[in-house]
């Protein structure tokens, strides 16, 4: 066999959040429609791909670490390809060649479809392809299917919005929504495989648009999909978040009470600094009706601590709405100052030790909420789809209630992909655990209750 011709293989590491998961599954798909197979060890693989974030710093030197540490593993392996792909290819392009030598290819997270040809030309030089291609949306590509009960699908790329510390719209470029009808395409080839949960990705999922349709629409037509048991959605933007998607949510059995509804801020002064959209009361109001409309709904969020500006009054608003609200969970980040993003620019950074500290103040604060309202699952029978074996305790089952909290409770291999009830025996912040309980009264009562709700709405928006 000649060296063009022998079969490849490949090994993609991931990092960032789920749309850069679905990414690599894209890019597992178009490598193996050009004859790669998966390799089974890293240090194995013919390429290495490594699928970066950048979203914030941290996030970056952890990347370039690792990148010098596989360029090191590369030395010993010639003919081996190292590629660096997704968002800091594309932030960094040029720049990391010079920075880290023994990387062949620089790919960004619009050029994925050339990766064969790349790869194949890839010899000797040192390429990087990051151009933003506004309609590149890769919807007649299939990703390859991971396997598990649980499977991510993208529903739109790129983002319009223009949040002032956020560089995801600078790298994603601009927003562009998949076809309905090719996502229920997607989601029913990913159920004929054994999945029973989909979760629809977008930076701003609520501006999922298809002609007239919108993310409520997408969610009443893949409710009606045999198979699948559950579907959600990440990320809702508060501003964007429209009563119709909530009344599709009460409307759907298969759609999950949870909404991830990042904040970040509980300060007006902050809030418009950031141009996030919506002030902190219009904020509470959002959850009131959501909580309305969908009785139990569980909100999880993001928050930043230490924007340019913020003082201390700014935060202790933060931690008001915080208490007031009572997340279910946060995603606390301490404030990354971004280049070529407009508060990057400021004068007013706050110290990064004071950043830190607050951020400790979110996270202990969040701890002890979390850990109150998980106590409240106690006694409590929950619907929880069975997601694998818990990796802690092999004569324990995992899985997530439909609030999305995790629960573990013994039980056998033939339960994985399935709806068990389990009555909560005892809590802690992240997890929960219980024992199998009988009958289907639960899920009867808990629907039965939401419609009510929603029958009794005023006038839609
Ligand atoms: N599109 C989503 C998520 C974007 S990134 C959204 O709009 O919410 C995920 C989270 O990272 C953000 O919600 C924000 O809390 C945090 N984040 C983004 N840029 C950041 C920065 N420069 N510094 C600190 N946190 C940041
Ligand atoms: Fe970034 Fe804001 Fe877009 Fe989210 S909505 S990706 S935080 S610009
Ligand atoms: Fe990171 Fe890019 Fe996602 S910057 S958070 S991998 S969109």
């Amino acid at each position: 066999m000649t060296q063009a011709t022998e079969i490849k293989s490949y090994y993609i590491e991931s990092y960032g959040c789920q749309m850069n998961l679905y990414d690599a599954d894209i890019m597992a798909s178009i490598l193996e429609r050009s004859g790669y197979r998966p390799s089974r060890a890293l240090e194995e693989a013919d390429v290495i791909l490594v699928n970066t974030c950048s979203v914030r710093e941290h996030a970056e030197q952890r990347a370039m670490g690792r990148i010098r540490e596989l360029a090191g593993l590369k030395r010993n392996r010639p003919g081996a390809r190292l590629a660096v792909c997704g968002c800091m290819a594309q932030r960094m392009g040029q720049e990391i060649l010079g920075l880290i030598p023994g990387i062949d290819l620089v790919v960004g997270t619009d050029s994925y479809k050339n990766l064969p040809k790349l790869l194949a030309q890839a010899d000797g030089l040192r390429t990087v392809e990051t151009s933003v291609c506004a309609q590149q949306s890769y919807s007649q590509i299939i990703p390859r299917y991971r396997g598990g009960v649980s499977a991510f699908v993208a529903v739109m790329r790129g983002c319009d919005n223009r949040c002032t510390y956020c560089v995801v719209p600078a790298l994603r470029g601009p927003a562009r929504s998949r076809p309905l009808k090719q996502i229920l395409q997607e989601v029913k080839g990913f159920v004929v495989k054994g999945c029973r949960e989909v979760t629809f990705l977008g930076q701003n999922v609520n501006a999922y648009r298809d002609g007239h349709r919108g993310l409520q629409d997408l969610l009443r037509k893949a409710d009606q999909l045999s198979g699948l048991y559950r579907i959600r959605f990440i990320t809702s933007h508060p501003r964007d978040m429209d009563q119709e998607i909530l009344l599709a949510m009460a409307d759907c059995q298969n759609v999950c009470e949870h909404l991830h509804l990042p904040l970040q801020s509980g300060s007006d002064k902050i809030l418009r600094a950031m141009r996030r959209g919506y002030t902190a009361e219009e904020y509470r109001s959002l959850v009131q009706r959501a909580r309305e409309i969908l009785p139990g709904v569980s909100i999880t969020t993001d928050l930043i601590a230490g924007f340019p500006g913020e003082s201390e009054k700014d935060f202790r608003e933060t931690l008001r709405l915080m208490r007031d609200v009572e997340f279910d969970d946060a995603f606390t980040f301490a404030y990354s100052h971004r280049p070529g993003t407009a508060a990057g620019e400021k004068k007013n950074q706050v110290p990064l030790g004071v950043r830190q500290g607050r951020l400790e103040r979110l996270i202990s604060l969040q701890r002890e909420i979390t850990h109150k309202l998980n106590q409240g699952l106690v006694g409590h029978t929950e619907e929880v789809l069975v997601e694998s074996r818990s990796k802690r305790n092999i004569q324990e089952l995992t899985g997530r209630t439909r609030t999305n909290k995790v629960v573990n409770f013994p039980g056998g291999q033939e339960l994985i992909g399935t709806l068990v009830k389990v009555r909560v025996k005892r809590a802690q912040s992240g997890t929960a655990w219980g024992q199998q309980a009988s009958g289907n009264k639960f899920e009867a009562t808990r629907r039965a209750e939401v419609k009510r709700n929603t029958i009794s709405l005023p006038s839609r928006k």
